[in-house]
């Protein structure tokens, strides 16, 4: 474990062994038989836009915190990552069935607009004292679907530093009386939508040729292969898939690690790398002029520093903490910067190497401490097990039993 958690004294301690008590699980869900814990590690050498931020993850995957952590060491010898997120607009949509002139209703509702809008902020509550509320409402007609006709307005809302589930589920139920009478129709489903294209995040970088490889022509083919991989991602469905599932291997880990909803996070991330209506890649990879890598990503990012598991969860209050954001907006811009270091790192391995590697020195790390390997010689029996080609449990307790009659 890392030296910080253990030298921050007990209260530190307790939060981070195991973090939620039983009686808090059981005040967040139904049926509560038990905590269920996962690893948190703290990746390091993030700057974005000119700030130093250590990362929370909470993720069961080995090497995703150490890739993270090595991939923005890359980044910032060219900078570091630099962001931009738009604000922290929600989308509401209300179904509306059996209209019978579809023209006239739309422009029923767009009349009302105005009004709309102010009957959706008398249920805004403290995000509209913080200077949320509605900003917009559309409508458009389906016309032709299993069930006929139908009409979808949508409304906008910014939720201010909140993710903003129960906010716009709240806001678009409140006004869906007022949709069925100015539609004739009949109102049907009234939810977010988790498509949030209103609310998107994006990071960009550049990672100088010298930080990639000493050696020029190296650091070019390294370049070069990592941008080729990138095209296969851009074009291919099949590569696309796994290549965003690199992004998301940041993104969620990040986005469980401050009790935010990573289900939305995903269903999002994916309708959106599907926008064009053929899936693709959520990031880029380009050598630039000056023959540098330089690498974009963008996606929907709906996560709140208030509210939800966020105000529940000790632990995620922590990794707030640790972040140290000061809007959901900022949160945002930090998680789409640690899902392309990322996607950067995984891309990175397998247009070299491949990945498996790195994996196995993992295995192997963990199979000289499962046979018994004092901290001082896990390293040795790696190098040999590796060197050798044999990652097995029981070579691991060969060598131990044989390095440590050498050392007596
Ligand atoms: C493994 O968790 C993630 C990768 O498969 C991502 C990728 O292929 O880009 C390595």
């Amino acid at each position: 474990m890392a030296d910080w958690v253990q030298g921050d004294g007990q209260h530190l301690a307790d939060v981070l062994d195991g973090g939620l008590s039983v009686a808090q699980a059981d005040s967040m869900i139904e049926n509560v038989v038990g905590v269920y814990g996962l690893p948190m590690g703290v990746a390091t050498n993030f700057r974005i836009n000119g700030k130093d931020y250590l990362i929370p993850m909470v993720v069961e995957e080995p090497s995703v915190v150490a890739a993270a952590s090595n991939a923005a060491k890359l980044f910032r010898h060219g900078g570091g990552f630099q962001t931009q997120s738009d604000a922290p607009v929600m989308i509401g949509q209300i179904q509306v069935l059996e209209v019978e002139d579809l023209e006239s209703a739309m422009q029923a509702v767009l009349d009302a607009k105005a009004t709309l809008m102010a009957k959706a902020d008398m249920v805004g509550g403290s995000i509209v004292r913080r200077g949320g509320g509605a900003r917009d409402l559309t409508v458009r007609a389906i016309r032709e679907s299993a069930v006929g006709s139908m009409l979808v307005v949508h409304l906008m809302m910014d939720v201010r530093d909140a993710m903003g589930a129960n906010a716009i589920n709240t806001a678009v139920e409140h006004i869906a009386p007022d949709i069925a009478e100015l539609t004739g129709g009949r109102v049907h489903l009234r939810i977010l939508s988790n498509l949030t294209d209103a609310r998107k995040a994006k990071a960009w970088g550049t990672v100088p040729a010298g930080a990639l490889h000493h050696d020029p022509s190296e650091a070019k083919r390294i370049i070069r292969g990592i941008v080729e991989a990138s095209a296969f991602a851009e074009e291919d469905p099949y590569r696309a898939t796994t290549h965003n599932k690199g992004v998301m291997n940041g993104i969620d880990a990040v986005v469980i690690a401050t009790g935010n909803d990573w289900r939305a996070i995903e269903a999002g991330a994916h309708a959106f790398a599907a926008r064009r209506g053929s899936y693709t890649s959520l990031s880029r990879f380009r050598e630039d002029a000056s023959g540098d890598l330089y690498a974009e990503i963008e996606l929907p990012l709906a996560v709140g520093i208030v509210g939800g598991a966020t105000r529940v969860h000790p632990t995620a209050q922590l990794a707030l903490q640790l972040l140290g954001v000061q809007s959901a907006q900022e949160l945002a811009e930090v998680i789409v910067a640690v899902g392309l270091a990322q996607n950067f790192a995984a891309v990175k391995a397998l247009a070299g190497d491949g990945i498996q590697k790195g994996h196995m020195r993992l295995h192997a790390k963990q199979l000289a401490l499962a046979a018994g390997a004092p901290v001082e010689m896990v390293a040795q029996v790696v190098d040999i097990m590796t060197r050798e080609g044999q990652i097995r449990l029981e070579r691991a307790k060969e060598l131990v039993q044989q390095l440590s009659h050498t050392t007596e």
